[in-house]
């Protein structure tokens, strides 16, 4: 098992993005964009780039456009051949190419593992990676090629870490263990958002390698925190009976799905593209002065 290629990801969508209305009422928050890219995108790149094929969307009612993004577009690839913009066409198809994407629908919001053990039959047994699209990392390793090396190397159900404040440990699932190394570290404490005594400062970010038994927990899990399913919860069980590991990854994550978090995103990718760093940093020296 500890040498195989995680060949899926789960990519939960069906959460109603209430932090981010009105922007989020009709558009689904997947396909706002970083720069001019939808958020999904680089996701979906990012699970790529770690070997997946197979990505499996867990969607919504009203999501359907974030499936259209990996589609093929005959009618506009066809006004791109027409008007000589080639290299656009072919980019345009690209994106239908990067992996094959299927969709289960959630049907009730009622939680992030809930979300996950939708896609269940889809993943059958083997591991898996999950994937959520608000936290966009910037990495030189893809933060997912991370975790499945670390996988690959323990044999165990591996978790990205972030150092985060101690104002802010309530906000995030919070974890604790024994450390292996540098990044690494063997869990025996998870908490989903404390509201004292945060067991470390290491919270749990949005990417996760996990084997299949972790479905058996959720089936069994009751709601949580907010009365929703948490994953979190169920990988404290997993922590508990198989083992699992935390890895600080390396990387800069920025929290998408927050009005700030967003900004800052799009102003840092933005800086790293040729096309637009020199007068984006012109303009914005200019307006921060
Ligand atoms: P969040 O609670 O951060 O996402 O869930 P949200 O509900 O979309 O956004 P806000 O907080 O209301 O602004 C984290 C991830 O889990 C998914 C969400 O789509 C998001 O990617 N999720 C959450 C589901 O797919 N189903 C759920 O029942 C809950």
């Amino acid at each position: 098992m500890s040498s195989s290629v995680i060949r899926k990801a789960v990519i939960p969508a069906a959460g109603l993005g209430t932090r981010f209305l009105p922007a989020t009422k009709a558009v689904p928050k997947e396909l706002l964009p970083i720069v001019d890219i939808p958020t999904i995108q680089y996701i979906v790149a990012e699970a790529v780039a770690a070997g997946v094929r197979d990505v499996i969307l867990i969607c919504a009612r009203g999501k359907d456009s974030i499936v259209d993004h990996f589609d093929i577009a005959k009618e506009l690839e066809a006004h791109l051949e027409r008007t000589g913009k080639l290299e656009l066409r072919d980019q345009m198809r690209a994106i239908a190419k990067m992996a094959n994407v299927v969709t289960v629908r959630q049907q009730e919001p009622l939680g992030l593992g809930h979300a996950v053990l939708c896609a269940k039959d889809l993943v059958g047994d083997e591991p898996f990676a999950v994937m959520l699209g608000d936290d966009i990392i910037d990495a030189e390793v893809p933060a997912t090629r991370q975790l499945t090396d670390c996988y690959r190397r323990t044999g165990m159900g591996t978790i990205a870490l972030m150092e985060v404040p101690v104002a802010e440990t309530g906000s995030y699932g919070i974890a604790a263990g024994t450390p292996v190394d540098d990044r690494t570290l063997r869990i025996d404490k998870l908490v989903e958002k404390p509201r004292k005594d945060p067991p470390s400062h290491l919270a749990v970010i949005g990417r996760y390698v996990l084997p299949p038994r972790v479905f058996e927990i959720l089936e069994k899990q009751p709601p949580g925190v907010g009365g929703e399913i948490q994953l979190t919860d169920a990988l404290a069980v997993l922590a508990r009976e198989e083992g699992l590991m935390g890895y600080r990854f390396e990387g800069q994550r920025y929290d998408a799905g927050d009005r700030l978090g967003y900004l800052k995103a799009n102003v840092a990718y933005a800086l790293k593209r040729p096309d637009l760093a020199g007068p984006f940093r012109a303009w914005l020296s200019e307006v921060v002065k």
